[in-house]
């Protein structure tokens, strides 16, 4: 007979317990961290003082749980990407804690890695192109056409036997020629990544984007269509692809049915990152994924009256549209005939208070142009072992150069870009539109 199983002190063979019954405790979050949040809503004075004595007064309040796994409630990322694949319509849905990780996620998920080559246009959010450099691919930058967004006809010639993914990003509110681009993609049997982060909720022909490609990504960083501060999504129909994302999005395989058993098939667990959505970004995303419908319908309306009430000016045209009914109508871009006309016409419509930038200027630096990725045109790397680069021999890496891609630097030379706002009242939409209409009466002489 062993020593403990001797001792009848033990409660294990029926002794008093040393440690009484622990009183249930307190979750980490508690009323603090609510009150936290509701003081960054702009609450009258004596609203916030009734509803800081409700959320304080409580000592024994239960805070939520805000890891979106093993959530004992209904976790919020779950409904935000539940309400995700409803609104794109694909049958899987997987958030991320933004549209950079979204697309690290699905350029690994579709297996990118050192000597693979990604065709990334040459004006999109630099994220799009860091990214491939991140997943150690190299990035081929393509020309983008009128519609802002890659040409198609571009793609064709950049593809090589290296060619992983084409990653049409959708700019600035609209959609790529999806028909032409998965017309190539498909001939050549390459997924194409979507990149949505500009243009959440938008469509293409009757689709939602983010459901025509392999994967879509999107961005809820605050500055975007649909926001929740900072996260993003990733939608796919193919599940494979889907699992192998949430892989690289949780290495701690919190994600998977049986976290530790050993991979179902080979593929399915390798060394990923963590990009976890928290629960505060998919409460936020999911009350917002419910108003999206009304925040489209009011860009949509307002980009509308002020295009209507632009009059017609001779060399001056809309951006080209893919397909003008799923504009998500958060911007409006003009050409203008040259760089000077865009640059007298810039200042001049700032003057009236037109909400307008140009795109591109020589003398501004932007990470939106691939003019000033110079982390990609120099071949920067973070290591010594010169990766992306050192994977292909030199004289076949992608030629880079400024000038690479002169059609793009016109087009974006003399484009002028509107913002506009959900909100806009009528008066304010033909405001605007009489200010563009005055400036271009004066500048093009008419
Ligand atoms: C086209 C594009 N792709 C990717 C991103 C990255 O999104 P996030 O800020 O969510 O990482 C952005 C953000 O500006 C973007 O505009």
């Amino acid at each position: 007979m062993s020593v403990v199983s001797k001792s009848k002190e033990l409660a294990l063979n029926g002794g008093p317990k040393a440690v009484p019954e622990l009183k249930p405790h307190r979750t980490k979050i508690a009323g603090e961290e609510l009150w936290e949040l509701v003081d960054m809503w702009e609450f009258s004075d004596d609203r916030k003082e009734r509803l800081r004595e409700l959320i304080l007064g409580d000592p024994d309040i239960e805070g939520p749980h805000l890891f979106r796994y093993y959530n004992p409630k209904q976790s919020r990322v779950e409904l935000a990407e539940a309400e995700m694949r409803k609104m794109v319509g694909t049958q899987h849905c997987l958030a991320t804690n933004s549209c950079t990780s979204a697309l690290v996620a699905s350029y690994r998920a579709v297996g990118v890695g050192a000597g693979s080559e990604v065709i990334v246009p040459a004006y999109t959010f630099f994220a799009t192109a860091a990214t491939v450099v991140a997943s150690n691919g190299i990035p081929v930058i393509v020309d983008i056409d009128e519609t802002l967004c890659m040409d198609p006809e571009a793609i064709e010639k950049a593809i090589t036997p290296r060619t992983k993914a084409i990653a049409p990003v959708h700019m600035r509110g609209s959609a790529a020629r999806m028909d032409e681009i998965m017309d190539v993609a498909n001939r050549h049997g390459i997924p194409v990544i979507e990149d949505v982060a500009q243009a959440g909720g938008g469509s293409y022909k009757g689709r939602r984007l983010g459901s025509i490609g392999t994967m879509g990504c999107f961005s809820f960083d605050y500055y975007k269509v649909i926001v929740s501060g900072e996260g993003g999504f990733i939608t796919t129909d193919d599940e494979w692809l889907y699992t192998r994302a949430q892989s690289w999005h949780d290495c701690a395989a919190c994600w998977r049915p049986n976290r530790f058993e050993r991979e179902r098939k080979e593929g399915e667990l390798f060394c990923g990152e963590n990009y976890r959505m928290s629960e505060l970004e998919g409460a936020v995303a999911y009350a917002q994924l419910k108003r999206a419908d009304e925040i489209l319908a009011g860009h949509r309306r307002a980009n509308r009256l002020i295009r209507e009430g632009i009059e017609e000016f001779p060399g001056v045209s809309f951006r080209a549209q893919a397909d003008q009914e799923g504009d998500t109508g958060i911007c409006l871009v003009l050409y203008l005939p040259n760089t000077e006309a865009t640059q007298q016409a810039l200042e001049a419509m700032q003057a009236e208070g037109v909400p307008v930038g140009g795109i591109y200027d020589k003398k501004v630096r932007d990470w939106h142009i691939y003019r000033f990725w110079e982390h990609i045109l120099e071949h920067k790397t973070v290591s010594d072992d010169g990766l992306p680069w050192s994977a292909v021999p030199e004289n076949e890496l992608p030629p880079y150069a400024t000038d690479m891609c002169p059609r793009t630097l016109d087009l974006l030379s003399r484009a002028l870009l509107v913002d506009v706002e959900c909100t806009l009242t009528d008066d304010e939409c033909a405001a605007i539109a009489e200010g563009i209409n005055k400036v271009l009466r004066a500048v093009l002489n008419r």
